[in-house]
């Protein structure tokens, strides 16, 4: 079969072009970053786990009215998905404090925060992804104000969707980033949610024990991330048979 071309590569997935105009292939690669590519290793496994994990959010999201740009699974590591005009802004949606929100503001780690807060971070990896706010947004031209609103409200429902499908397994979601991107039908422009949900872009604590089932084992060196993130597909009953992330041979005595 022909290798189809490759578009763009980033820290975690390759987009290739689709079979369609309008379309494209996301592959989701093993590799994980942290600390804007300060710490860097390979987890066998992880981008199966991410496929997965972002095709069962995007389905449901897609079902509850909240589009986005997931269309199909394809394979293990890739999926069909709309082509879509990314605005260079992460959004992250906050309910508990953690990360650089505790860093920033002091705030103990576990902290219930008295409403969701969302923030949006510059697309810059130059930069280290800045915090930027609504009047930086628009000045710089980003995006504009109605889009600030669309991109609100299709955050506060993701975490809306988010929360409740955690919480029915018994997780907590802390809180998560989204990117969004723009599509055109016919003269008419849609934002829709893009790149991918899954536990490299969500903070997911165990109810319970309080567990970190997401990116910070990773970036803390907390234990085994690929055992996390099968914890969190386990849950969800979507653990994809043939998972390939024990590698290490086993000697029989
Ligand atoms: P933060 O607390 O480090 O700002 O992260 C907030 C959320 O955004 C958290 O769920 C992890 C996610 N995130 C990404 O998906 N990509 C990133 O580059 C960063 C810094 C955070």
């Amino acid at each position: 079969m022909a290798r189809r071309k490759k578009l763009y590569e980033g820290k975690a997935k390759i987009l290739y072009e689709g079979p369609e105009p309008g379309t494209l292939v996301q592959y989701f690669k093993d590799d994980a970053t942290a600390f804007n590519s300060q710490k860097k290793d390979v987890i066998d496994g992880k981008g199966v786990l991410n496929n997965r994990l972002s095709e069962y959010f995007m389905t449901g999201l897609n079902n509850i009215g909240v589009p986005t740009h997931f269309i199909k699974r394809i394979n293990m590591r890739e999926q069909l998905i709309r082509s879509v005009e990314i605005i260079p802004l992460e959004v992250v949606v906050r309910n508990v404090a953690a990360g650089s929100l505790t860093q920033r503001l002091g705030i103990a780690e576990g902290t219930q925060l008295p409403r969701p807060i969302i923030e949006f971070y510059y697309k810059d990896d130059a930069l280290g992804d800045p915090l930027v706010t609504e009047e930086h947004i628009i000045a710089f031209g980003w995006a504009v104000q109605q889009d600030l609103d669309d991109m609100i409200a299709l955050a506060l429902r993701v975490n809306d969707f988010m929360s409740g499908v955690m919480l029915a397994v018994g997780i907590k979601l802390v809180d998560f980033k989204i990117e969004i991107g723009r599509i055109w039908e016919n003269d008419f422009q849609r934002l829709i949610v893009a790149d991918e949900i899954s536990p490299d872009s969500c903070r997911l604590w165990d109810m319970e024990s309080g567990q970190k089932l997401d990116k910070d084992v990773f970036r803390r060196d907390l234990g085994n991330v690929a055992d996390a993130y099968t914890e969190v597909a386990r849950r969800l009953g979507v653990l994809p048979t043939n998972v390939t992330h024990t590698t290490k041979p086993h000697l029989i005595n």
